[in-house]
């Protein structure tokens, strides 16, 4: 078996540390109340004032929505790759019946924050929810440890794609199953990176990564997992961020900008599934 020592720590990408260090992303008014995702909006009336809760509420319909698509859940064992503050590694063990639920992240603030969110949680059911410093890229796990992992809005800002799946493919028990949720380029055009570092600085400044949907489904391949399935959410997503939105951010600001690049198809949201292969 390997167990990752994590004696040596994966290097934090500067923008990464800024971004949910000084930075402190999820205290921003976009994305205040615990949750750091662009919501999942099917549901939500989007032609009226939308409010903050509303946002929430979106926010935590991503997380329902991925975890709903990981079923069965009960008496499994799971873990959440980029668990940020840790509120949906919260709602997965307080809805979805897991044994057990790891929250791993690379940024020792986004923890200490989690453990103060989910102080509560963590007295209550320590045998149940634990939060775990690591990388994407060299999980300190060992093999086959998890029956279900999954990661939400994540993954744009790992830097290597390809370790990410071999360590999914790793820490997965055979028969085991991932959800990736977050934004991805839809194609392999190579026009697409700079296009949209034009548009979004995040691109622009290296906080975001414009990983490719096709690189993605190789890479998960390639660490032998199998029934890749690719499916566009943008609609349920880009809209209703855009539209809340709409009375805060001036047209042509960063956070508008993201609804752009999808109508131009230079980004979109994806869910991605796959499974380990039982033999
Ligand atoms: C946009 S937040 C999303 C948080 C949470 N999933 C949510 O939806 O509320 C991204 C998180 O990924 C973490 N992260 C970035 N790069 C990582 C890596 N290579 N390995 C693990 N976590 C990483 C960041 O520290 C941050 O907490």
């Amino acid at each position: 078996m390997t167990q990752r020592s994590g004696a040596t720590p994966h290097p934090i990408p500067p923008a990464v540390q800024e971004a949910y260090g000084p930075g402190d992303l999820g205290s921003m008014s976009l994305f205040g109340g615990g949750f750091i995702n662009f919501g999942y909006w099917q549901g939500i009336d989007l032609d009226r004032p939308l409010t903050e809760h509303d946002r929430i509420t979106s926010q935590r319909a991503m997380y329902r929505h991925v975890l709903g698509a990981l079923a069965p859940t009960e008496g499994l064992r799971v873990l959440e790759v980029g668990c940020g503050l840790g509120v949906g590694a919260a709602v997965a063990l307080g809805e979805y019946g897991f044994a057990h639920v790891t929250g791993l992240d690379i940024h020792p603030q986004q923890l200490e924050r989690a453990g103060r969110i989910n102080a509560d949680v963590l007295a209550r059911r320590p045998e149940q929810l634990r939060f775990v410093p690591g990388a994407a890229e060299d999980m300190p796990f060992g093999d086959g440890e998890f029956d279900r992992l999954y990661s939400i809005e994540a993954a744009q800002h790992f830097r290597d794609l390809g370790a990410f799946a071999r360590e999914v493919g790793r820490v997965l028990r055979p028969g085991g199953r991932v959800e990736v949720a977050g934004f991805f380029v839809p194609d392999a055009d190579p026009a697409r990176a700079g296009r949209l570092a034009e548009l979004l600085d995040t691109f622009a400044d290296g906080l975001d990564v414009a990983h490719t949907i096709p690189f993605l489904v190789g890479s998960l391949e390639r660490a032998g997992l199998a029934g890749v399935r690719v499916t566009s959410i943008g609609a349920s997503v880009w809209p209703g961020w855009d539209r809340w939105l709409a009375g805060m951010w001036e047209p042509g600001t960063w956070p508008r900008n993201f609804l752009r690049a999808y109508h131009e198809g230079s980004l979109d949201y994806f869910t991605v599934a796959a499974e380990r292969p039982v033999a």
